[in-house]
């Protein structure tokens, strides 16, 4: 039950497969504690456009990704489940936004830093990521992002963004906060990087059983080392340290074997969800995300009004 006035909002790129990274650094997050909020969760397809720039793929994607939302325990009844390009308030906000903020500000981005780094065309789409994330944020007055730690500079420009706007035209936007929950920021990937869809070093939320167990037989350990420590960092999320500690303590050596002790516990815990997503049918994602730009756009349509009104486009 809503118990805070206060609303929270998240959103995830349809840029691929989930993985159990953006689960536990997102996605549960939100689950646990939305009912307490008046809370939007947003599919970011025009994000997604920054990296993903196959028709088909995309559209898949967009499906995929709110039956994952269902699937995880997102009750569309206790919440707005939207898609960004349904509400065209989010590209117009976001362009206000890019007027107030700098491009040395933006240069500073640490995910567009990395993205260039790693070979991505810098797009002035993606230069320009952050502000439209901002334009999500702060159409719907959000009190709280939950995100994983990769989002924190995401959530500080945000706020940056929304206050050199209100400084210039008075008090209009809401500066968010990030909800980033302890031992989750970063959930490592089979390689020891951050786990992300981009490095393929992904454990799949909605794979089979046999794909999480090739994924988790290809977690990299070191052999000077007597416990596996992105073995266990993945177990963490699943059991409290002192089990773990004493299963770890019985196994020490024996990678292979806490390995499958992971792959079962991890399956034991994604089998409800995998079944849940199978009973959600193409006809309940169409309805929930008609549902959601009508519920979205009530609210979003009361702030770029009265964003227009202060710059003097009315
Ligand atoms: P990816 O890096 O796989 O493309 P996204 O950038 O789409 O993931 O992230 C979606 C959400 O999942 C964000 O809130 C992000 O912080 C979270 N997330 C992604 N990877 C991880 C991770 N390895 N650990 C914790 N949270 C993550
Ligand atoms: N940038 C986020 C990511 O890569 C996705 C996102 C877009 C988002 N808009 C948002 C997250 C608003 C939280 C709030 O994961």
């Amino acid at each position: 039950m809503n118990t805070t006035n206060k609303r929270l909002l998240t959103g995830l790129q349809p840029s691929g497969d989930l993985h159990i990274g953006n689960y536990f650094g997102a996605l549960k997050p939100y689950v646990d504690t939305y009912e307490q909020y008046e809370s939007f969760i947003m599919v970011a397809d025009y994000h997604a456009l920054t990296s993903v720039q196959n028709p088909e793929i995309l559209r898949s994607n967009i499906h995929n990704v709110v039956r994952d939302y269902l699937a995880a325990g997102v009750d569309p009844a206790k919440c707005v489940i939207f898609r960004q390009s349904d509400n065209q308030d989010h590209t117009e906000l976001g362009w206000i936004l890019n007027c107030m903020v700098t491009v040395p500000f933006l240069m500073q981005a640490h995910a567009y830093k990395d993205k260039v780094a790693n070979g991505i065309e810098p797009s002035a789409g993606l230069f320009a990521y952050p502000m439209l994330q901002a334009a999500d944020i702060v159409l719907y007055e959000t009190d709280f992002v939950p995100a994983g730690e990769d989002q924190r500079q995401h959530i500080e420009y945000t706020r940056e963004a929304a206050g050199k706007f209100n400084r210039a035209y008075g008090e209009v936007l809401k500066e968010p906060k990030e909800m980033i929950l302890d031992g989750v920021g970063v959930v490592p990937g089979t390689d020891g990087r951050k786990m992300s869809k981009s490095y393929k070093n992904t454990i799949p939320l909605f794979g089979t059983p046999e794909e999480v167990e090739k994924a988790v037989k290809s977690i990299v350990t070191d052999s000077a080392s007597d416990k596996p420590e992105h073995v266990y960092a993945i177990h963490s999320l699943l059991k409290s340290s002192s089990e773990l500690d004493s299963l770890y303590e019985e196994n020490k050596g024996h990678y292979g074997d806490l390995k499958k002790l992971l792959v079962e516990d991890l399956n034991t815990f994604l089998q409800p969800m995998r079944e849940r997503r199978q009973q959600i049918t193409d006809e309940d994602v169409r309805q929930v995300l008609k549902d959601g730009a009508k519920r979205a756009k009530e609210v979003s349509n009361k702030t770029l009004a009265n964003v227009r009104l202060a710059i003097g486009i009315d």
